[in-house]
Formats: C-alpha cells, sequence, structure tokens
C-alpha cells in the first residue's frame, strides 16, 4: 500500500512517517514544503529506510502534487500539511489562508484528477484522509460536555477557522464528486519532535533555560492531551479502515488545566534535572496577558473510533509526559539548533496583524505579569 503524507517532516507527520514505514509492506512518501516547522531532522530514524521517499513540495502546487500521486502509486493520501500554531495565526493570518484553505483546495484537486483516471478496481480503495482538529468545534465550558462527530463547528481563531474552512471543502468534495474521504479531529498533541512554540516543548526548553514558564490568563484553560505516536496509531486506522464520508474523534482522555500541565513539567525536571540552589522550576512560573479569543475547554468523546475502529491509547498522561519530558532531556541535537536559529521562545500571538501571506513574523516580545484580560473567555 503506497501513502502520501503532506506534512511528513512535522510533528505529527514525522510520527505518522516513522510509524507507517515500521510496517514493511507499506511505501511512504512524505511531501513538504519544510516551513519554520518543517524539519527533516524529525525524519532520521527512517531517512535511510527503503519504503521511505522524501519530496519537497507545495500542496498549493496543484500540478506537481498530481505528478507525485502518479509517479508513486499512491492509494492513500494522508494530508497533514498545515500551518497549526494559533498564536501565529493571531499574528499573520494570511499563511493560514493560503496553505489550510487554498493549498487543501488544490490537493483536492489534484486527487480528484489522480482518482478519476484510477482504474476500478483501485477506485474503490483509494482515500483521501484529512487531519484536522477538535478546535473546529470552538469551545466547551468549564463544568462538562464533550466534542461528539455532530457537534457543530463554531471555531475561535484565524487557525481554527481555516481548518474548519478545509474540512467544509474536504466533505463538499465527497458530497459533490464522489471523492472517497475520510476525516478525524483530534485534541491537543505531545511528544518527541513538537516544535518549541507549543505549550508543552517551550516550557520544557525555557525550564532548562531558567527563563520564565509563560502561562496565559490564570492558566485555567483546558486542554485534553494526546501522546503523538498514540494519534499516529490512530490516524493509521482511520487511513486504512475508516468509512468514506465518515470522520473520527481522537482524543486522550486526559483533561489538565494549563498551570496543571506546567507545574507536573516542573516536578519532573525537580527530580531529573534538579536546579542550582534546589529550589523549584515552579518557580519560574510567571502568569502573562492572555490570548485574545482563548478557548476555555476542549474534551473529545473518542467512543466511534474506539468502537468501530478498535482504537485504544496506550499512555496515559503522566507516562507519557515523563517520556516526552526524558526525550528533550536527551536530544538536545535535535532541538539546540532550532532554539539557536529559528525560535527562541518569545512571546507570540498578541498581533497586531501581519496581513502578508508570506510574512509570519513573531510579533510582541514581552513577559507581562497580568492576570486578566477582557478579550478572555476565561473568568478571572
Ligand atoms: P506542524 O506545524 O508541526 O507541521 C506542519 C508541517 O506542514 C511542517 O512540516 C510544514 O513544513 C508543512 N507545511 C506547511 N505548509 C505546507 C505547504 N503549503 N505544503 C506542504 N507542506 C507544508 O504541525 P503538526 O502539529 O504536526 O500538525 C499536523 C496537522 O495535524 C495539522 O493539519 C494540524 O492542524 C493537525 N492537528 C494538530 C494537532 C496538534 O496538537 N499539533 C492536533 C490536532 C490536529
Ligand atoms: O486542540 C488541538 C490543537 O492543539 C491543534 O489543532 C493545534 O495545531 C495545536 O497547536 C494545539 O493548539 P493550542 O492552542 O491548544 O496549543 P498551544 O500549545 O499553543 O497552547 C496550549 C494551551 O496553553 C493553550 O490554552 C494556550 C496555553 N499557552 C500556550 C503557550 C504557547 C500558555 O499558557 N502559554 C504559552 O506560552
Amino acid at each position: 500500500m503506497n501513502f502520501l503524507v503532506t506534512g511528513g517532516a512535522g510533528f505529527i507527520g514525522s510520527a505518522v512517517c516513522r510509524h507507517l514505514c515500521a510496517n514493511p509492506a507499506y511505501r511512504v512518501t512524505n511531501l513538504d514544503k519544510l516551513t519554520y516547522a518543517g524539519n527533516l531532522a524529525s525524519l532520521r530514524p527512517i531517512e535511510n529506510a527503503h519504503n521511505y521517499r522524501f519530496e519537497q513540495a507545495d500542496i498549493c502546487d496543484e500540478r506537481a502534487v498530481l505528478e507525485i500521486l502518479r509517479r508513486d502509486d499512491i492509494d492513500i493520501v494522508m494530508n497533514l500539511a498545515a500551518e497549526s500554531h494559533v498564536d501565529r495565526s493571531i499574528d499573520g493570518p494570511g499563511t493560514f489562508i493560503e496553505t489550510n484553505i487554498v493549498g487543501t483546495y488544490r490537493i483536492l484537486n489534484a486527487a480528484l484528477d489522480y482518482w478519476r483516471g484510477l482504474p476500478a478496481e483501485r477506485k474503490s480503495g483509494f482515500r483521501f484522509h484529512h487531519v484536522s482538529t477538535d478546535e473546529v468545534f470552538g469551545d466547551l465550558p468549564f463544568d462538562g460536555g464533550m466534542f461528539v462527530e455532530e457537534t457543530p463547528y463554531a471555531p475561535s481563531s484565524p487557525y481554527s477557522a481555516s481548518k474548519a474552512a478545509s474540512d467544509h471543502l474536504v466533505r463538499a468534495w465527497h458530497e459533490t464528486y464522489g471523492l472517497p474521504v475520510v476525516l478525524s479531529n483530534c485534541s491537543n498533541n505531545y511528544g518527541p519532535y513538537h516544535f518549541p512554540e507549543k505549550l508543552i516543548p517551550l516550557v520544557i526548553l525555557n525550564a532548562l533555560d531558567e527563563k520564565p514558564l509563560p502561562v496565559y490568563g490564570a492558566g485555567a484553560n483546558v486542554r485534553d492531551w494526546l501522546f503523538v505516536e498514540d494519534h499516529a496509531c490512530a490516524l493509521e486506522l482511520v487511513a486504512t479502515k475508516g468509512r468514506p464520508g465518515e470522520s473520527y474523534n481522537v482524543g486522550g482522555n486526559s483533561e489538565r488545566t494549563n498551570l496543571g500541565v506546567v507545574e507536573a513539567i516542573c516536578d519532573l525536571l525537580d527530580a531529573r534535572r534538579p536546579r542550582a540552589g534546589g529550589t523549584s522550576y515552579r518557580g519560574l512560573i510567571t502568569f502573562v496577558t492572555d490570548r485574545p479569543g482563548h478557548d476555555r475547554r476542549y474534551a473529545i468523546d473518542a467512543s466511534k473510533i474506539a468502537r468501530d475502529l478498535g482504537w485504544a491509547p496506550r499512555e496515559n498522561f503522566d507516562s507519557g509526559l515523563a517520556r516526552t519530558v526524558d526525550w528533550y532531556l536527551d536530544n538536545k541535537w535535535w532541538w539546540g539548533p532550532i532554539r539557536e536559529q529559528r525560535y527562541n521562545g518569545e512571546r507570540l500571538g498578541q498581533g497586531p496583524i501581519e496581513n502578508s501571506p508570506t510574512q509570519n513574523s513573531p510579533v510582541g516580545n514581552s513577559l507581562i505579569e497580568n492576570r486578566t484580560d477582557e478579550s478572555s473567555k476565561v473568568a478571572t
């Protein structure tokens, strides 16, 4: 079976490539533009595997995608390529519209063209798997409720709005043109090879650098955390066994407040790499201005994928977080160059807006001691 994984040099895409390549019956083509978030070092464990190849390309380039689909005889497209960071979407939504909406439109066109030309026996087996997020559903109150597949879309950020638009396009290509699509909507991932703009790796690396650990607002917002390798297993199941036209929610059943996550990281580091002087890393926690439009709580009901496809996560949050902290302690070769050359942890997502689709530069650089913000949805 031949897979085309887009965004395979990113955090989740590289985990998917590493996971799929472990199966000798699979061949994997990784198509990635190599934006700031793409990193071929994340593919080092498989870069010489017989069943893996890399192709630098943009999903917005319909012709290039079509050529690759034909050249590599693709059976399954897994579309992970995206701009993925909410804070960057606040500073500069343009690239999010380009890649997440226009790019999805372009790759759908290429896939449809390719699929129409397949012989009947391969046509029925072809799948276009679109990898999406729980953020399309908006947010939940603190005191209850979970996202199910039927929850209406209500995205809050430019990022989640662009992902919602892409999901709608994918469904439209199924309903209108018959393209066999499957979708998945997942909660927050964490684990090895996570770009250190996201909460968990940012906090680990800032702590090791003795820098402030920025907690937005009061740290009361809740996310449902899933270890990335468990997500990769879920994605293989959805791509190979999911029913065309259906979507599957994926989550870790591990709800935590942001402050709880940051404190747990501090406690793990206190045990593994004690600070000089013996005080806790918790002393570095700094409450900063909230994210505009900050979603309060996400929680995923993953019973459909468990029931229909037999998926269950292997890691719980404590075991997965410990593995993650250990990985960062052991793999400075991976994150050192990123912190030095690409992103050193400055605050993102406070605007003002950058309109250029090619410019997505960090804006704002200050950690402000401030627990309240009028734009926050969290009562403080
Ligand atoms: P990431 O930012 O780590 O990686 C994105 C990858 O896409 C990078 O390698 C980048 O170079 C590539 N890319 C960007 N624009 C491209 C383009 N135009 N053409 C080709 N490649 C391009 O993202 P991630 O966290 O691995 O997320 C992957 C997917 O999973 C995204 O679609 C995201 O919306 C979705 N998702 C992420 C999470 C999460 O917690 N990280 C949760 C649910 C869903
Ligand atoms: O829910 C799935 C989504 O999870 C994915 O679709 C996104 O691609 C992924 O980036 C992630 O989005 P979040 O915005 O939830 O992730 P992030 O790591 O940026 O933030 C997690 C929480 O931590 C969020 O409530 C904001 C907060 N936060 C984040 C940063 C970077 C802080 O308190 N301080 C920080 O410095």
